[in-house]
């Protein structure tokens, strides 16, 4: 299929930002989008146009019933070079969350071939100051109008991208999280795993909870007991015990994490000792009483590697540490960020050049 490309003039591009740092996270697009139509069982008109509104019917699925996902990578700058991280990944995740929303997939080599050609038109848009990057947001939703549920017979794939800096308002510094002991994300035989729109719309008062209690986010336990780490908000989570670094496993609750598998590479390859394990949120209290929990860390595309500062679980809060960023915690995200950006040897291939 061919990609047609409709571009406005230099002289209706918008200014750039000055400070992507200072940045509220996803708030300015780029110039244009890509845009794909899918119906009577086909992907049609692939196309790069100007960023601005969608025209969609008031009775699509997705506005109702929420049939919808989407992906979120970044590209990054190094001097004249733009980076993708694993964007494959990406495109491999989202076509498994579109199996489970019965959605039609995408065909992966269109797919990256897509994403690439819209960040190349945009490249100028990719930041340079280290910490920013180039957000890029695939989404996938039901157009069909219809007010019966049912899963639609007609989407709508499009692609936007967003100059970031942090995700988190305070900056890449040490985060608070709330362990949830109320409400739940995801529920075995659910849609935990896939990432999909309503999974982010089910943790909004918890993380309205969270906020009113000074918090940054939320910690998920599980829907069954309350009893098990799942994930965060937008970010998987892993634990740095004395003698082990251990993550929740993938049991279908919790999504798969880009991030998470980079992480767990890494590690390994550094000779740590990691386990995706249950860890129960007992386990972390009394580990940090005892100091046998020495560090914890979320990690996700939108947050990097969050060092988690404290913990806010049931009135209480417990501190990580000395509060600060742990030394593994920073060597992690010195790492990751040194290969998305460039600066570090791509060791495991993972980097994918815009050309
Ligand atoms: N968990 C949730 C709920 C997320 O939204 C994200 C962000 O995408 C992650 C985990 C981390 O996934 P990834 O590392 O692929 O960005
Ligand atoms: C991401 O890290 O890409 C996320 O999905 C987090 C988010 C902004 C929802």
């Amino acid at each position: 299929m061919k990609i047609q490309s409709s571009l406005l003039p230099e002289k209706s591009r918008k200014q750039k930002p000055t400070d992507v740092l200072k940045l509220s996270f996803g708030t300015v697009f780029t110039d244009h989008m890509f845009m794909m139509d899918y119906r009577n069982g086909n992907w049609l008109d692939p196309r790069v146009v100007p960023y601005g509104p969608l025209s969609i019917d008031p009775a699509a699925l997705v506005l109702h019933y929420c049939q919808g996902i989407f992906e979120g990578l970044k590209a990054y700058r190094r001097g004249d070079r733009v980076l993708l991280f694993r964007p494959e990944k990406n495109i491999e995740r989202l076509n498994k969350s579109a199996a489970r929303m019965v959605m039609p997939t995408l065909d992966p080599g269109f797919a990256l071939d897509s994403l690439l050609k819209l960040v190349r038109i945009e490249r100028d848009w990719v930041p340079q100051v280290p910490g920013s990057s180039l957000y890029i947001r695939p989404t996938l939703i039901g157009t069909e109008p219809k007010l019966g549920v049912k899963a639609a017979n007609e989407y709508l794939y499009y692609v936007i991208l967003s100059p970031v800096g942090p995700y988190f308002p305070t900056g890449f510094g040490p985060v608070k999280i709330m362990v949830a002991d109320k409400h739940v994300r995801a529920a075995e035989g659910g849609v935990g795993a896939a990432k999909t729109m309503g999974n982010y719309a089910a943790g909004l008062l918890a993380g309205k909870e969270a906020a009113e209690a000074g918090c940054t986010q939320v910690l998920w336990l599980d829907a069954h007991e309350r009893r098990y780490l799942e994930e965060v908000g937008t970010m998987n989570i892993a634990v740095k015990f004395d003698d082990e670094v251990a993550t929740p496993p993938l049991s279908g609750t919790i999504l798969p994490g880009i991030t998470r598998e980079s992480v767990l590479h890494i590690l390994r390859d550094w000779g740590l000792r990691v386990n995706e394990r249950e860890i129960s949120i007992d386990e972390v209290i009394e580990g940090l009483g005892t100091g046998r929990v020495e560090e914890i860390l979320g990690c996700g595309t939108a947050a990097i590697i969050a060092p988690v500062g404290s913990l806010y679980y049931k009135g209480v809060t417990y501190t990580v540490g000395d509060g600060n960023t742990g030394p593994l915690t920073q060597r992690l995200y010195d790492e990751l960020i040194g290969v998305q950006s460039g600066e570090r040897e791509d060791k495991y291939n993972w980097v994918v050049e815009v050309s």
